[in-house]
């Protein structure tokens, strides 16, 4: 069976993006699993249909631009429009993406992007054609307050310690792209908007995050339900401060 809202999550298989599929479908929607690894985005789309949820894993890798082309291939085919699309995927690399910037490898820094940024352009600009046909599509891509200039240079941030320029620049560069989206599309009814899940606890980060997975997808969850008079073009989630709820963050 399919339902009247088709979600597409990337990085669908574990993670904020394995819970934001869990959340979207127990609203009742339709999610495409996007995965890379057919093993693990099976095993993601058994365990959401056994929670109940219409879920279908698609295999995905968004560096992959055969892949890309087939997923817009298979939506377009069985589905013929999509309702929202979360730019879920994304990498950080561990100790290499710590590094300081004088310590950054260019090699480090195009893996990082070729996931966390150009992968995104590409599954988004695959999908605008579907995205379009829908009566009031909803894009979200998931960044991170760490993509933050501002607060990234807030003395006062508990983020100041952190000097680093792979996952960083990635998630400000993700921004940027999230707020000329916005901009191309302000005349349309699609909303296009930046999450940021706040830091969760999941292998990105080996499992250090002090929110779960769940809470940080509430986040994406929120964005990609937003109603017809909601924002667009904004970085929007956990407030960078741990505890202080949610709000709109500074770019
Ligand atoms: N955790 C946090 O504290 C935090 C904070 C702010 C923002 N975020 C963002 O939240 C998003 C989800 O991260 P997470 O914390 O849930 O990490 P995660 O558990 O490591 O999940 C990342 C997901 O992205 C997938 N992925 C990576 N490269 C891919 C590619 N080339 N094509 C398709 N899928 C790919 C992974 O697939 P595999 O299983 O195949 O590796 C996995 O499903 C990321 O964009 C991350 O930057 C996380």
């Amino acid at each position: 069976m399919t339902t009247n809202t088709i979600a597409l999550i990337t990085g669908g298989n574990k993670g904020i993006g394995l819970a934001t599929a869990r959340q979207l479908g127990a609203r009742g929607m339709t999610v495409l699993v996007g995965a890379r690894d057919a093993e693990r985005g099976r095993a993601a789309e058994r365990e959401l249909r056994a929670g109940g949820a219409d879920a279908r894993f698609v295999p995905l890798d968004v560096t992959d631009a055969a892949s890309v082309a087939a997923t817009a291939k298979l939506v377009e085919e069985e589905y013929g429009r999509l309702d929202v699309l979360v730019n879920n995927a994304g990498i950080a690399l561990g100790d290499g993406a710590r590094a300081l910037p004088s310590e950054t490898t260019v090699a480090t820094l195009r893996r990082v992007y070729e996931t966390n940024v150009f992968g995104v352009v590409a599954v988004t600009n695959a999908l605008l054609p579907l995205l379009r046909r829908a009566p009031a599509a909803r894009i979200v891509n998931v960044s991170s307050e760490v993509g933050s200039i501002a607060i990234m240079t807030d003395p006062g941030s508990f983020l100041a310690p952190l000097a680093s320029v792979p996952y960083p620049s990635s998630k400000a560069a993700l921004n940027m792209v999230t707020a000329m989206y916005a901009k191309e599309l302000r005349d349309t009814a699609i909303k296009v908007n930046a999450a940021n899940p706040g830091y969760c606890a999941t292998d990105l980060n080996g499992n250090s995050g002090f929110r779960t997975p769940e809470q940080g997808a509430e986040v994406s969850v929120r964005l990609a339900t937003l109603p017809a008079d909601g924002p667009t073009g904004q970085l929007w989630g956990h407030l960078a401060d741990g505890d202080g709820g949610y709000g709109v963050l500074p770019w």
